[in-house]
């Protein structure tokens, strides 16, 4: 039988998840699957984050923690946000296990088996002060493509272009600031070229993936493919499962698409059944689709098909690759590092999570870029989910507990009014079936609340408000019709709104359970019971505050130093700062800050209370060794004596030990 095999973009987990992340991938996977769901097809939804990698390392050396850490920090944040979002993923994984190292491993070593592997010896950028070569994002430049400054070294945010680091104009590392060096390395690089004439032979096949894609592959095919190195001097990665390869790893476009196969393969194992993943990725009739961002479109449409049909068993390439463009925010490019972005743990302590699913899909970036405008937003619940479908639901609601104890009789005998209605709606659901098939979430959200739309103008043509006074079967029938295209609705809008639908169906007194066939289905008769509001109306304080914080967020940036009065040299010199060994570590019950600490001073023992227990486990710390001020007077914190005070850098509430470069014995001065 035929399986679906819905993927989302690996998240790299070096921060929070936002709405980019949620347009460009997540949602539209999110809604895409759940209609497969209603449709009765045999389907699974696999993500995770991609752990490795620059972006992983970096973040981990401006915190001073291990890059394992933040990969796990990151990977519980998400997974939370999804979950907040109602996106269900039967598995998120992430690629720092060791079952993805041994697959990653295993596919390197049968590329390099069959052939297509090429060892070569190159210059690449090295910073002689922390003597290190500089991969990737450790280096950055001018695009050597589109000349915009502040392009990473491995690809350009401004054109998107793929970039060799060794070609930025005026690098610079990202370590020591320094302009970096050039010195030999030894790597392996996948022999593109080889796999062109099969490659032009199954694009040939993909005729109907969408057109922003198959673009983007002819423009890369025109352009001619080249050799591209797959392994990278780093330590944080899959080692690369060859001898005297130390301090090299698999590059994390490597490593990072094979986390499908093994998410999929922890799916299995936690269904009891650890062969299932077979029965998908070893299957001629599933169809794999990828959902992702278009930065994404050439290493899921070139590289890692030619990874995949090199291996020794026979895996399947993708179905399909439906890439979406960009997600704008308040008409500027979206950007993590500016935080210029909407996060989404932010977005749910405001507002209700269906709503941004409801505003992403209407306004998903589908075939162009498109624009998160706060006033945007709403507009559109306000509109479409409030004065229209909202409104249809409540009005007819009403009228019926009013007037008929909600209960809506089936007509039999229906007005030309009422026999177009429901033509009407029947012939948009078809369309609605079709965008679904094709992505188009926009298309679909947009016939769905057409129908909505067509409701209320039924309504209020038919006037059930004079029929009722004349004649009842005249206003039972339009409360009838409208039941009926809301029954139809909430089938319909399922996929975006689940939660939404579900209240809906409550109302109308309908199962719980059902599928997309039911749509065609007439209900005959409801039974209406407690009427509730499906939304509600969003405020424009509410908006105005939300603009607010985002304004907030970039004068923060910006916000001018505050200097202390100036001291003399003698004043320094009355500090006695040391570095000091920490022997033990526990929270302080009862406080939510406060950490006990016990520390060796060089040959003497200190115990000292700290306030950084939400920036660090109390294990995280045993062993370390860290900058403190022995001479402060002591004090009582909780009942308990500080007889020192740790040094720590504070960054918006986050709190940073501070550790010695190299390492010096406990004791050591700090002059
Ligand atoms: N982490 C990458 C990004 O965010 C996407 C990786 S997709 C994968 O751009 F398939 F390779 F995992
Ligand atoms: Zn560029």
């Amino acid at each position: 039988m035929e399986k679906i095999l819905v993927t989302s973009a690996l998240t790299y987990a070096n921060g929070p998840l936002h709405i980019g992340h949620v347009a460009g991938s997540y949602l539209n996977a999110d809604i895409f699957v759940r209609y497969c769901k209603l449709k009765g097809k045999d389907v699974i939804y696999i993500g995770g984050t991609d752990d490795y990698g620059t972006p992983i390392s970096i973040k981990a050396e401006e915190e001073g923690i291990e890059p394992r850490i933040i990969a796990e920090r990151y990977n519980k944040s998400m997974k939370k946000d999804l979950d907040g979002l109602n996106i269900q993923l039967d598995n998120f994984s992430g690629t720092s296990r060791p079952e993805h190292i041994k697959i990653s491993q295993d596919f390197f070593t049968n590329l390099l088996e069959a052939g297509y592997l090429t060892k070569k010896t190159l210059n690449q950028f090295y910073d002689e002060k922390h003597k290190r070569f500089l991969a990737d994002r450790y280096v950055e430049g001018i695009c050597p493509h589109c000349k915009s400054e502040g392009a990473r070294g491995d690809q350009c945010d401004n054109c998107g272009k793929l970039i060799d680091s060794i070609n930025l104009i005026d690098p610079k590392s990202k370590l020591s600031g320094e302009k970096p060096v050039i010195k030999e390395t030894t790597h392996w690089y996948i022999n593109l070229p080889k796999f062109e004439n099969q490659l032009r032979e199954w694009f040939q096949t993909k005729k109907y993936w969408k057109d922003n894609v198959l673009n983007f592959i002819m423009s890369w095919l025109n352009e001619g493919l080249i050799e591209r190195a797959i392994t990278r001097d780093l330590d944080w990665g899959v080692p690369i499962p060859l001898e005297n390869t130390e301090g090299k790893v698999l590059y994390v476009w490597f490593d990072a698409p094979i986390g499908y196969i093994s998410s999929t393969m922890e799916w299995a194992e936690k269904q009891g059944k650890p062969d299932l993943w077979k029965e998908y990725w070893l299957n001629p009739e599933t169809k794999l689709i990828h959902f992702l961002g278009k930065d994404n479109i050439p290493f899921h449409t070139i590289i890692w098909p030619a990874m995949l049909s090199k291996q020794k068993e026979p895996f399947i390439l993708p179905y399909d690759v439906p890439a979406n463009e960009f997600l704008n925010l308040e008409g500027q490019k979206m950007s993590t590092s500016k935080n210029w972005t909407v996060w989404v743990k932010d977005y749910l302590k405001y507002f209700d999570s269906e709503y941004l699913r409801y505003y992403l899909a209407a306004n998903a970036p589908e075939t162009k870029d498109s624009d998160f405008y706060w006033k945007d937003f709403q507009n559109k619940i306000n509109n479409d989910l409030n004065n229209v479908l909202g409104n249809l639901a409540n009005r007819a609601f009403i009228f019926a507990r009013k007037y008929f104890d909600g209960k809506i009789e089936e007509e039999l005998e229906l007005s030309e009014p009422s026999q177009v209605a429901l033509k009407v709606c029947k012939n948009t659901l078809s369309d609605v079936e079709n965008s679904f098939n094709t992505y188009q979430v926009r298309k679909a959200v947009k016939s769905i609340i057409d129908v909505a739309r067509w409701g209320n103008r039924y309504f209020d043509e038919t006037q059930p408000w004079k029929e009722i006074k004349m004649n009842k079967r005249k206003a039972n029938e339009t409360l009838y019709i409208c039941a009926e295209l809301l029954s139809a609705i909430s089938i319909a809008l399922y996929p975006i709104l689940p939660d939404k639908m579900l209240k809906l169906r409550k109302m109308l007194n309908l199962s719980k359970i059902f599928n997309w066939k039911n749509i065609w289905d007439l209900q005959r008769r409801f039974t209406i019971g407690k009427v509730e509001p499906l939304f509600s109306k969003i405020e424009d304080a509410e908006i105005e505050k939300q603009l607010e914080l985002l304004k907030a967020t970039q004068n923060e940036e910006k916000k001018k130093m505050e200097h202390k009065p100036e001291i003399t040299f003698e004043d320094f010199e009355k500090l006695e700062m040391r570095i000091v060994k920490i022997l033990e570590a526990e929270n302080i019950p009862k406080s939510k800050k406060l950490l006990k600490l016990k520390v060796d001073i060089g040959g003497e023992e200190r115990s000292v209370i700290a306030g950084i227990s939400e920036s660090y486990e109390p294990e995280e710390l045993i062993g370390k060794k860290v900058a403190m001020l022995i001479n402060l007077k002591a004090r009582k914190v909780m009942g308990v004596e500080s007889q020192a005070m740790i040094l720590a850098a504070e960054d918006d509430g986050n709190f940073s030990v501070l550790v010695p470069h190299k390492n010096v014995k406990e004791g050591s001065e700090i002059s």
